[in-house]
């Protein structure tokens, strides 16, 4: 079987470029799209995220604004930031970069964004809502997954989708899109007794589970669609949770890391901004 590489990187650039045509019509408008991102503390990885959020939206020709926060910003001081920004309209998506330090309540401050300024869509209300399948902002990463199974042209009803990973950000979510989309969903996590039993079902894998080289060949169905979720630090290279060179002897595509997912998480972020800008004009 040749496995097909799933070029998170082409489909991302092209989705910016629409987003730019967009942007650039709102401006017409008067209308420019604003991202805000709060950054409390100074986490290596977190500051990296959080440039590449930044530049990422001047490129599209949108605002960007990153509040940076020290590592012992009390909680009130936290959500006072949060409701500047759900004032100020310029801003048209906030968020709050995650992990936060240990003494803050993350969900108290996700849930301080106004719901129509949720760029994360981490807010309850979202969440709620994408659990309803009703139309809502949907977390970056797992709608990024979506739209790379769209442009690939993976017909999803009826299908059997494993997702390992049952994180807020990624895992919980992506089930859902999955289920909503038509597909049988199942979730398997640290706990999954025969993990591989149920991998091997997979017509559809995702795998978000932060372990290098973690899903191998004996664990996939030959034919399977499989997305590589992962970011990983091995020796000072990045490597996704899935043993590509081999998986890639049995899948019929599978998206590369890096230039698979990560490219399309701030795509998706670009987007759901604009979406949020586009309700306000
Ligand atoms: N930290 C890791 N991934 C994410 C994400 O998608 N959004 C936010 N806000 N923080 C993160």
């Amino acid at each position: 079987m040749t496995c097909r590489k799933i070029d998170g990187k082409a489909v991302a650039l092209a989705v910016r470029e629409e987003i730019a045509v967009r942007v650039a019509q709102l401006k017409e408008k008067g209308v420019t799209p604003g991202l805000a991102v709060i950054l409390v503390g100074n986490d290596p990885a977190s500051e990296i995220y959080v440039r590449n959020k930044g530049v990422a939206c001047e490129k599209a020709g949108m605002r960007s604004e990153t509040v940076r926060l020290p590592e012992d910003t009390s909680q009130e001081a936290l959500e006072a930031e949060i409701e500047r920004l759900n004032r100020d309209d310029g801003i048209d998506g906030i968020l709050v970069q995650l992990p936060l330090p240990r003494h803050l309540d993350e969900r108290r401050a996700l849930n301080a964004i106004r719901p129509e300024k949720d760029a994360d869509g981490f807010h309850l209300l979202n969440a709620g809502k994408l659990l309803e399948g009703e139309e809502t902002v949907v977390p970056c990463t797992p709608k990024g997954c979506m739209r790379l199974l769209e442009s690939a042209g993976v017909e999803m009803t009826g299908k059997e989708a494993v997702v390992i990973g049952r994180s807020n950000i990624v895992g919980k979510p992506m089930a859902l899109l999955l289920m909503n989309a038509g597909c049988t969903v199942t979730v398997c996590h640290s706990k999954t007794r025969d993990l591989a039993g149920h991998t091997r079902r997979a017509d559809i894998l995702v795998a978000a589970v932060g372990k290098p080289g973690f899903v191998t060949k004996d664990m996939v169905k030959p034919g399977a669609v499989v997305l590589d979720v992962g970011i990983n630090r091995v020796d000072g290279k990045v490597c996704g949770d899935v043993a590509y060179d081999e998986v890639a002897e049995v899948a019929s595509a599978m998206t590369p890391v890096p230039g698979g997912v990560g490219p399309m998480t701030i795509a998706m972020l670009l987007q759901n901004t604009l979406e949020a800008a586009e309700k306000r004009a």
